[in-house]
């Protein structure tokens, strides 16, 4: 909580209702500070927060965790999983085996199971894996050429159908590259070299909305072989247009692996292909503090790493528990490894994480905002200047209040002076105009999908109609059309 004394006379809103004692914190101060000066009360945007997944919110980030169907009936699981995570990865539900075991016959009841948990908390969730040579159903496996290729596309375009415009990402390709970054001899590979290309165009054409990574594990050392392989694809996949977003590094410094003195150095590369990158399946072996530590400062500092997710959520619960390598013990309590990640996120503060686009964002210069769904365009009510005043849809029309400029420090602002500003953090709070004031609900980031997310709240500009005079509020991102934008 901050609380900031302002010139008596100018208008205030307080963009939080505080509970009763700050109410009482705040009369008392009202009245040392005397007749000349009234309060504004905001949110501290510095304040330390208290869970891995509010903590990177902060940046815009996000933290995930991998969780097993089996294990959601086990309270303790449960609890740490849905009160420290905001990103949720099935760690086999949504695999070929598991979602396609008979070919034709799609089963998701797994899947769906972790995907309606996560959701029914407000979190969002990770797809994995559509194209991988483990974990293939036993129909598969015995597949090749044409036919292989065939069941591929049907795989991605079954699975990609049930969960549409559901999922924050999908891992489309996981683990195609030898050590020495050649391509992995499997049965997909034998199908022809562009078995990935066209996994990842059927996978854009199945479902618009979701970002699409390739995933790989042992691509953290820049200098190593296959980091280079997995690059000059993606760099390939770039400048052909193939339809790839993301990047996924699995991050496993466990079996002998440990964290490279240049992984920074590797995700500022990947990103600097015109991609995201993500570490995806986090753990560590004895959940060395400085790794994990490490880790987490690497990807801050790419502004293009959108997040972190550990494979697990108790050592009990790894695929490697002999080593201890995540962040939660045996019993659930937290790990010095835990405080070194949550003291490394909340030391980020507020700077927004995804760069805009290119083509999309005009920093410096004044441009329009227009709802994906309703084709009209972000507004402010008979162009007024009052703090407070709600935004909205409208025609779009060319005026100033509709001229929207993206600073360099994140702030939407129209007319100079005013600032779009989220009057809280929660489900529906409303998204209004106020004097610009640098804080953590006045930036956004605009991202490469299309939405624009609140570095205080992450959570998604979002209309709920497309007419005339529909207001603008934030609502947890859901990949749907009404919340995508484009600034032009
Ligand atoms: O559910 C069956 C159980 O009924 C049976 O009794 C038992 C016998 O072994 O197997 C159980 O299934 C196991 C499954 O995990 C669930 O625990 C499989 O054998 C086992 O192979 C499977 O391992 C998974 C592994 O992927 C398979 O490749 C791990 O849980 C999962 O953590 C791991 O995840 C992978 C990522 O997808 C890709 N990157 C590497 C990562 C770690 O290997």
């Amino acid at each position: 909580m901050k609380i900031v004394a302002v010139e008596k006379g100018k208008s205030l809103v307080a963009t939080t209702s505080p509970p009763l004692p700050r109410r009482l914190l705040v009369a008392a101060t009202v009245a040392a500070v005397g007749a000349f000066s009234a309060l504004m009360v905001m949110p501290d945007a510095n304040a330390a927060a208290s869970t891995l997944g509010a903590a990177a919110a902060q940046s815009g980030r996000y933290f995930g965790t991998a969780v097993a169907a089996s294990r959601l009936g086990d309270s303790t699981y449960s609890t740490i999983a849905g009160r420290e995570f905001n990103m949720i990865t099935a760690e086999n539900e949504m695999k070929p085996d598991a979602t396609q075991p008979q070919r034709g016959q799609f089963t998701f009841s797994s899947g769906d199971q972790i995907y309606n948990w996560a959701t029914q908390r407000g979190l969002q969730v990770r797809g994995h894996t559509l194209a991988w040579h483990a974990q293939q159903p036993g129909w598969m496996q015995n597949l090749g050429g044409s036919s292989l290729r065939q069941a591929m596309i049907d795989h991605i375009n079954g699975v990609m159908a049930h969960y549409k415009g559901k999922l924050a990402a999908w891992d489309v390709v996981n683990e195609a590259f030898n050590e020495d970054g050649s391509r992995r001899n499997s049965n997909l590979q034998g199908t022809g070299n562009d078995w990935i290309e066209v996994a990842f165009r059927t996978a854009r054409a199945a479902d618009p909305s979701t970002k699409l990574c390739y995933n790989d594990y042992n691509i953290e050392n820049w200098s190593y072989g296959k980091t280079q392989g997995v690059y000059n694809m993606i760099r390939d996949f770039k400048s052909r247009g193939v339809p790839i977003d993301c990047v996924g590094l699995q991050t496993h410094f466990t079996g002998g692996s440990s964290l490279p003195g240049n992984f920074q150095t590797t995700l500022q590369n990947f990103a600097a292909l015109g991609v995201d990158v993500a570490l995806t399946e986090v753990d560590v072996t004895n959940a060395s503090t400085s790794q994990y530590a490490g880790l987490t400062q690497a990807c801050l500092n790419v502004p293009r790493c959108i997040g972190i997710t550990v494979w697990g959520v108790r050592d009990s619960d790894s695929w490697r528990a002999s080593e201890n390598p995540l962040l939660f013990d045996r019993s659930g309590a937290k790990k010095a490894a835990y405080t070194s990640v949550l003291n490394a996120l909340n030391g980020a503060g507020p700077t927004p994480s995804s760069p805009a686009p290119s083509g999309s964002s005009n920093p410096g210069g004044a441009g329009r905002i227009v709802g994906a769904q309703s084709g009209r365009c972000i507004d402010v009510p008979s162009a007024s200047q009052t703090n407070g005043t709600r935004v909205q849809l409208y025609d779009c029309n060319g005026q100033t209040n509709q001229a929207w400029t993206l600073t360099s420090s994140r702030q939407l602002t129209v007319y100079g002076s005013r600032c779009l500003d989220a009057a809280g953090s929660g489900n529906g709070a409303a998204v209004q105009i106020y004097a610009c004031n640098g804080q953590a609900n006045q930036q956004w980031n605009v991202n490469a999908n299309g939405t624009i997310t609140g570095v205080q709240s992450g959570r998604c500009l979002d209309v709920w109609g497309t007419g005339n005079g529909q207001q603008v509020q934030i609502y947890d991102c859901n990949g749907q059309a009404n919340q995508r934008f484009s600034l032009s």
